[in-house]
């Protein structure tokens, strides 16, 4: 198996391109599944979970063809094209290893009428139930079951008749899986403490260029009138924030001084402002096609008090990694993470590379230390194995990050990113 091995200590600097968002990717693939038209999707990223999403989009019927790119790009252009579904089932083989999966739930209800989709089971990070996808989506009109392990969700008279549903509980991927149903409903759907991460902008605008009327784009209430057909559409994946924010992290822990190209400042706006707290610089610049962010560190880290909170509260996806850069800060920071219950599995790892860290049910004590060392450690999720990453990149010695899937399931070619703006990293496979 795959390990990542770094020898710490390099300061970081130069230009970092951003890739397109893993999660917005995860939504955006789905969403072709309501249409019987192509769908092409620039700047996806290259991740094993968007080439996972693309295997079960062929399983249920639709082709996805990857336009020629040089092997050297970042990200690349694909379209999917649903002309038919020939099945309406994602089994439970695909769903537990891609929790993602749930999100063809919505669409294709809504395209074929039926669909049957494996309950996903807990993971990593914590219980993560469906309860919210299946009430939202009874709430549109949707008739469920539950048999055997799996979801069986109907569309009376072959098609969801639109309806009012409120969240008690802001969730993202639910959120995503009945805009996406509600899209081609009878009637009009109105979905309240909806989550408005990035993600569910970009989402609701790709739906928008492919024919369906949404209003409230960007607010937690959003209205949507549901239409006959969609058709056609070219969209562009949108940076990913949670990359953006952890090549941040990078170039604070370092010292260092990174500009990350192609970012958009807007939908960072709780990370930058916690980096500007822990006395790192952060300038928006102007880069060539797009925007950018300077992160230039600046003297010793301060410590932070930080909760999650969901968008425009500060992510929990990027917890782990302000907990890696807060090891080193110049005094006791305090963490909350109030969306995950089990967030917190970087921490003995951590540990034993020398960090000073106390955990009490959902809140962690950072106490910052002069420095860590390098030791072999492992991660069980993908921002926990970033967190690694980044200690790694500041201690003293030498690395290795066993588990290198996660990684690969949501940081485009980490190991080539990083060693060209100055870090020792490597991948090495042990056969
Ligand atoms: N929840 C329920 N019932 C549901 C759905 C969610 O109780 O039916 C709870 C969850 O257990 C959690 C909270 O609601 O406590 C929020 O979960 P949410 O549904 O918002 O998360 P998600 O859609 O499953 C997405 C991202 C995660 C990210 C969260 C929160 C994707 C593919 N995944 O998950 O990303 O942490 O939103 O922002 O978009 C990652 O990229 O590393 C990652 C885990």
């Amino acid at each position: 198996m795959d390990r990542i091995l770094i020898r710490g200590g390099n300061r970081l600097a130069g230009r970092l391109p951003i890739s397109g968002a893993k999660n917005a990717a995860l939504t955006l693939m789905p969403a072709a599944l309501l249409t019987d038209q192509p769908l092409t999707l620039r700047n996806l990223p290259r991740l094993a979970d968007v080439d996972g999403f693309g295997h079960l989009l062929n399983q249920l019927g639709a082709s996805t063809a990857v336009e020629g790119t040089s092997p050297a790009a970042f990200g690349r252009t694909v379209t999917i094209r649903a002309g038919d579904l020939t099945s309406t089932e994602a089994p439970y083989d695909i769903v537990r290893k891609m929790r993602a999966s749930i999100l063809v739930l919505g669409p294709v209800l809504a395209r074929a009428g039926s669909a049957r989709v494996s309950l996903p089971g807990g993971c990593a990070i914590g219980n993560r139930p469906i309860d919210l996808h299946l009430k939202a989506l009874e709430a549109i009109g949707a008739e469920l079951e539950m048999a055997a392990g799996y979801v069986e969700a109907r569309a009376p008279s072959g098609r969801l008749s639109g309806g009012k549903y409120r969240f008690p509980v802001v969730s993202v991927g639910a959120t995503e899986n009945v805009v996406m149903a509600a899209a081609t409903a009878r009637g009009t759907s109105c979905i309240e403490n909806a989550a408005r991460e990035p993600e569910i902008v970009d989402l609701c605008r790709c739906l928008v260029a492919m024919g369906a009327r949404i209003e409230g784009i960007g607010t937690d209430r959003l209205e949507i009138e549901g239409v006959d057909a969609l058709r056609a559409a070219t969209y562009s994946v949108m940076p990913d924030r949670i990359e953006a924010g952890s090549y941040a992290c990078a170039a604070a822990i370092t010292g260092g001084d990174l500009t990350l190209t192609g970012v958009d400042a807007e939908d960072m706006g709780a990370t930058l402002a916690a980096l500007t707290e822990a006395g790192v610089v952060v300038e928006p610049v102007a880069d060539g096609q797009g925007g950018g962010v300077r992160v230039t560190a600046a003297g010793p880290l301060r410590p932070l008090t930080l909760s999650t909170a969901p968008y425009p509260g500060f992510a929990t996806d990027m917890q782990a990694q302000f907990m890696a850069m807060l090891t080193l800060a110049d005094g006791a920071s305090v963490l909350t993470e109030t969306i995950f219950e089990n967030r917190y599995m970087h921490v003995p790892e951590l540990a034993r590379m020398g960090a000073d860290i106390t955990v009490s049910g959902r809140t962690a004590v950072v106490r910052g230390v002069a420095g860590l060392t390098g030791a072999p450690v492992m991660a069980t999720d993908l921002r926990a194995s970033m967190s690694l990453i980044l200690a790694g990149l500041a201690a003293e010695g030498e690395t290795s990050v066993a588990r290198v899937y996660h990684l690969d399931r949501g940081y485009e070619r980490l190991e080539e990113k990083l060693s060209a703006v100055g870090a020792d990293i490597e991948r090495v496979s042990d056969g």
